[in-house]
């Protein structure tokens, strides 16, 4: 289930630093020398059985296959704010993919974000986080990815603007934001915390959405877990900035990560449904490791210490908007107001960090599209409403429900959101009606 990621890897300024500081000889990295494709026999079992787990846990296939086209074979858009990137293949195909490369060219690109050949690659492909990770996991990753179907496939050239597509200049990107090293680790805190760090400042690279970026596409260091950006939706805060009505436990973020629900907080929907469905096979060790770690930055927000009970009681009665008070009753209420159980069961919308958060979009885009059911699951589902709501209407409901609900000053340009969010989902719609978007000319 791949998709457009917006991540926002800024390079714009770059260009100046690169004249000035970076130099040539920081620009310029050595090529390391092609193998032959090992075979995969060569890789013992539990080693690759481990990468698997580890590709799943840093969402390789998320970005790096699209659909329709195969496994790993990249090709997948990239926007940011300067142009496309595309996600390069990586298989083992020798002449198309990584088939020739050697474990250490492979650590390196990780480590430093280096190709084989030694061009940079751009910060797109999250190796800010990736520095994190063990030389042992790499090695695991290298060897998970040098045993699936090597498929030939080469990924459109990227569309960015002048200068910005020449790679040297993200050398002076890297000297300025790409630091590594800063996964915190604690003895006191026992293993499971610092289990939960490495993963979740490195491979499983949280704050590459959940954490706001400045002008030139880098995380901001004193803003972490502040709430980011990712494919028009909002990653919201995890910090103690967090606007969930109840408190992030480690319990609940267990669930909610293990599950993609929680009952106190409600269901994963866009990027982070994604994020969930490549948990689902990870070990529960990791993930009481993630939610062990997360509950700790959460801390104790001062606007998110109520209890469930508390913060369903104290949801406003004023009508400030009747048009929307009438459309929530009639099209909402039933589901969310009257305990149903799953899958229609929806929870009370003053549990909601959708109507707290001060980003609309997220409760937009889940207004319009709705929550699809999962296969063989009883997973909660909850219809589209793109079809029966227009745009006023639409305008109104958000009134209603920010201020009854999230009890939060009114959002601003409700308009134009809903209109944005309409067209985004237009255009996300056809892309995955269109499988032949990619040049990708993969083997079945
Ligand atoms: C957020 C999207 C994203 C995620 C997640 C991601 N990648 Fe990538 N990756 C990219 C993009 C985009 C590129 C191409 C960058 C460029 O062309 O400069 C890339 C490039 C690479 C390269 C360099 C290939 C080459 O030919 O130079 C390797 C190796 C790689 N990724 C491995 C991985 C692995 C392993 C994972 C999971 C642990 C992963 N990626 C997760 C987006 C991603
Ligand atoms: C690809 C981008 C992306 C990545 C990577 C990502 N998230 Fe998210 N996350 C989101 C988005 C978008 C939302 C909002 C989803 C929604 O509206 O349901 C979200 C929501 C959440 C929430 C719910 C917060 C609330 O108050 O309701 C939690 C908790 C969370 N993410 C934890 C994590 C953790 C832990 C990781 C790393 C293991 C992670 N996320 C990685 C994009 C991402
Ligand atoms: C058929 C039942 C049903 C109807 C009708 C329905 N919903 Fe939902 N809704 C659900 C279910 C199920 C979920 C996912 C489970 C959850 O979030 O608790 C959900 C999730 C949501 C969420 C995400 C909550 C969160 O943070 O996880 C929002 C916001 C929402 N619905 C708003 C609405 C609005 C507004 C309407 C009316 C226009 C509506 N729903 C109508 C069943 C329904």
């Amino acid at each position: 289930m791949a998709r457009r990621l917006r991540i926002i890897t800024g390079i714009a300024a770059v260009v100046l630093i690169a004249g000035a500081a970076a130099g040539l000889a920081l620009a310029w990295r050595p090529s390391i020398a092609a193998i032959a494709p090992p075979r995969p026999d060569a890789f013992d079992p539990d080693i690759i059985k481990r990468g698997r787990d580890l590709a799943a846990i840093g969402s390789c296939n998320t970005c790096h296959t699209v659909p329709g086209g195969g496994n790993y074979a990249g090709g997948l858009p990239v926007p940011t704010p300067f142009g496309t990137v595309f996600s390069s293949n990586i298989t083992p195909d020798a002449a198309t993919g990584i088939g020739s490369w050697p474990e250490a060219a492979f650590v390196r690109a990780m480590r430093s974000g280096v190709s084989r050949d030694g061009r940079h690659l751009y910060p797109t492909f999250p190796y800010d986080h990736f520095t994190n990770v063990s030389d042992a996991d790499d090695r695991a990753l290298y060897a998970f990815l040098m045993t699936r179907q090597p498929v030939s496939a080469t990924p459109p050239a990227n569309q960015l603007t002048f200068p910005l597509n020449h790679r040297p200049l993200i050398a002076g990107w890297k000297l300025l934001y790409f630091h590594g090293g800063d996964v915190p680790s604690d003895a006191a805190k026992g293993a499971q915390w610092n289990r939960g760090a490495y993963l979740v400042e490195g491979l499983a690279h949280c704050g590459a959405c959940h954490t706001p970026r400045n002008a030139l596409g880098a995380e901001r260091v004193n803003a972490q877990f502040a709430g980011g950006e990712v494919d028009n939706w909002h990653a919201y805060a995890l910090n103690d900035t967090s606007h969930a009505p109840v408190r992030w436990t480690a319990d609940a973020l267990y669930a909610y990560l293990r599950h993609g629900w929680q009952a106190d907080h409600g269901t994963a929907r866009g990027p982070m449904a994604e994020v969930v469905d490549n948990l689902s096979s990870v070990p529960d060790s990791d993930v009481r490791a993630i939610a062990l770690y997360m509950a700790d930055i959460s801390g104790t927000s001062p606007s998110n210490g109520k209890s469930p009970a508390d913060a369903v009681a104290q949801s406003s009665t004023a009508q400030t908007d009747p048009a929307g008070a009438a459309i929530y009753a009639a099209a909402c209420a039933s589901c969310h107001e009257s305990n149903r159980p799953l899958p229609y069961g929806g929870v009370n919308l003053a549990l909601s960090t959708a109507v707290t958060s001060p980003d609309p979009r997220n409760l937009v885009n889940i207004v319009l599209a709705g929550v699809g059911g999962v296969a063989g699951e009883r997973s909660p589902i909850m219809p589209g409403f793109a079809a029966s709501i227009d745009d006023a209407q639409m305008v109104a409901l958000l009134k209603y429900l920010r201020a009854r609900f999230g009890k939060r000053p009114a959002w601003n340009d409700l308009d134009r959101t809903v209109r944005d969010a309409r067209a985004a989902q237009a255009v996300s719609l056809a892309a995955r009606d269109a499988p032949g978007e990619s040049s990708q000319r993969g083997k079945p």
